[in-house]
């Protein structure tokens, strides 16, 4: 049987790959960012998953306004990373797991969450950035990402994008999918965005770190609270582009306790400001 044994959460800001890229991570201005990540990288390297289930939010790249899945799950074999604007990122190409995908879209569309099937993607910062932040910089030609990653992209750009309730209760529905694939397969599952920022209008800049730590907080101890936030207070509280933190809901949404199990470990908290225009949080939870 396959598992969810932990869950990654992390801000996805496409400056920190950019920072990355152009050798700027020990500049005085990245360095403390980068330095939340010590721990991270090494975690991973003691607990490398077999498969990422990757949930992040396409930024009109992939997807635009002719085409808004609000759930759309990445089923190919090879997700090559996008053109932004720049060229794509130097980073290796993302092996998927068909096989694994195939099965959650099954499982989850009879559990009654319609997904978009997608066997065609490139994939955007919102899904590179995470890796380069959680794996280390990896050479494009020769390295590798440590594991294959199902990208799995909500639309949170274009509204209505879906409540907290249902990512949280889709994230339930992809524990049940995970747990009934019959290979034996560690799964880490990663919810990506947030935390607060507003790139436009007249509130662009905006940061909340009273937000920030109390849905942090909320976050670990109190999913349900977490999940109960309407759009409203993310956008009043969290800025426009804060509403990427639903995200995270389907990452916590799978984890152990929510079906009955131990409340999970928190084997790291970290939060920075600023990163480009957000505030950075990034959280470790392992099922005990
Ligand atoms: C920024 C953050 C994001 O999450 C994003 O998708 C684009 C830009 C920023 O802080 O600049
Ligand atoms: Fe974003």
């Amino acid at each position: 049987m396959a598992k969810i044994t932990a869950s990654v959460f992390t801000s996805h800001v496409p400056a920190i790959g950019a920072a990355l890229d152009l050798g700027k991570t020990q500049e005085d201005y990245w360095k403390p960012l980068f330095a939340g990540y010590d721990f991270s990288k090494q975690w991973m390297k003691d607990n490398k998953p077999d498969v990422i289930f990757l949930v992040y939010n396409d930024h009109a790249t992939a997807f635009s306004l002719e085409m808004i899945p609000t759930f759309a799950i990445g089923t190919a074999a090879q997700f090559q990373p996008a053109d932004e604007g720049w060229g794509p990122r130097p980073v290796p190409v993302v092996q998927g797991h068909p096989d694994l995908a195939a099965h959650i879209a099954q499982s989850v569309i009879q559990q009654d969450f319609d997904l978009t099937i997608v066997n065609k993607m490139d994939v955007d910062h919102g899904l590179t950035v995470p890796l380069s932040l959680m794996c280390g910089e990896q050479d494009p030609k020769t390295g590798a990402w440590p594991c294959p990653v199902i990208p799995f992209a909500v639309n949170v750009v274009q509204y209505p994008v879906p409540s907290g309730r249902r990512c949280y209760n889709l994230g339930q529905a992809i524990r049940k999918a995970v747990e009934s694939y019959d290979e034996d397969l560690n799964v880490h599952i990663w919810g990506t965005g947030g935390m607060s920022h507003q790139l436009q209008g007249p509130r662009a800049g905006l940061i909340n770190k009273e937000f920030d730590n109390a849905f942090l907080d909320e976050l670990i101890s109190d999913p349900e609270a977490a999940a109960s936030i309407p759009h409203i207070d993310y956008v009043r509280e969290a800025g426009s582009e804060g509403i990427e933190l639903v995200m995270w809901l389907i990452a916590r949404g799978a984890m152990a306790d929510v079906a009955g199990g131990k409340p999970p470990k928190v084997a790291h908290r970290f939060y920075h400001v600023p990163a480009s225009n957000t505030a950075v949080g990034h959280l470790i939870l392992e099922n005990t």
